[in-house]
């Protein structure tokens, strides 16, 4: 299973834990270095760590049976027909792609207070919590900037992936993204 935007590898190490992953092999992939050190850190388990970009995945076609990937998405935005085409190209036929980010709730009861929240509480909090290291608006514009859940499916499909469907998370605020090449 491949783990393309890994971080600090909590989604590789959530999956590994369960009964079900024994013997799996995970590949975890990122740009950043110094968040791959702190995956490695980790004990327990013994996942493979890739430095590269999702736009060119160092692995050979047809590789991985599963690719996943977690609030990710909206980093890779500007490069998503090189991401979809690579991730289909190093699943297995019959491989499938898990695609968690967050997004903008569709309803307008939620969408008014949402927001509210990614425009003046969450700054708040994260001057708060952050100080200087707050990235400004990045959080709040790559949410706003993203496809829509329903646009975002019909993209995987013309990209090529069969039986693209997604579930809406948290009222709306994040979308799972399931399909298969
Ligand atoms: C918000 S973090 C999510 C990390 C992890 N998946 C999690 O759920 O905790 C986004 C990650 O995507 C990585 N990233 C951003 N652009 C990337 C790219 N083009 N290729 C690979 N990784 C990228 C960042 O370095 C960062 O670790």
């Amino acid at each position: 299973m491949l783990d393309a935007g890994c971080g600090t590898g909590d989604l590789i190490f959530d999956c590994s834990a369960r009964q079900e992953a024994k013997g799996i092999k995970f590949i975890g992939l990122d740009l950043s270095l110094p968040m791959m050190r702190v995956a490695s850190g980790k004990v327990g388990h013994s996942p493979s760590f890739i430095q590269a970009s999702c736009g060119r995945i160092p692995l050979a076609s047809g590789s991985v049976n599963v690719v996943m990937s977690a609030f990710m998405l909206r980093n890779v935005r500007k490069i998503m027909p090189e991401f979809l085409r690579e991730i289909l190209r190093v699943l297995k036929p019959g491989g499938k792609a898990f695609l968690l980010d967050m997004t903008v709730p569709s309803s307008l009861w939620l969408k008014i207070p949402h927001g509210i929240y990614l425009n003046a509480a969450l700054p708040l909090i994260g001057r708060a919590v952050f100080g200087g290291r707050w990235a400004g608006n990045y959080l709040k514009d790559t949410i706003q900037g993203f496809w829509p859940p329903k646009e975002f499916s019909q993209i995987l499909q013309d990209a090529g992936f069969r039986g693209a469907s997604f579930n809406t998370l948290t009222g709306g605020m994040a979308a799972l993204h399931i399909c298969k090449k």
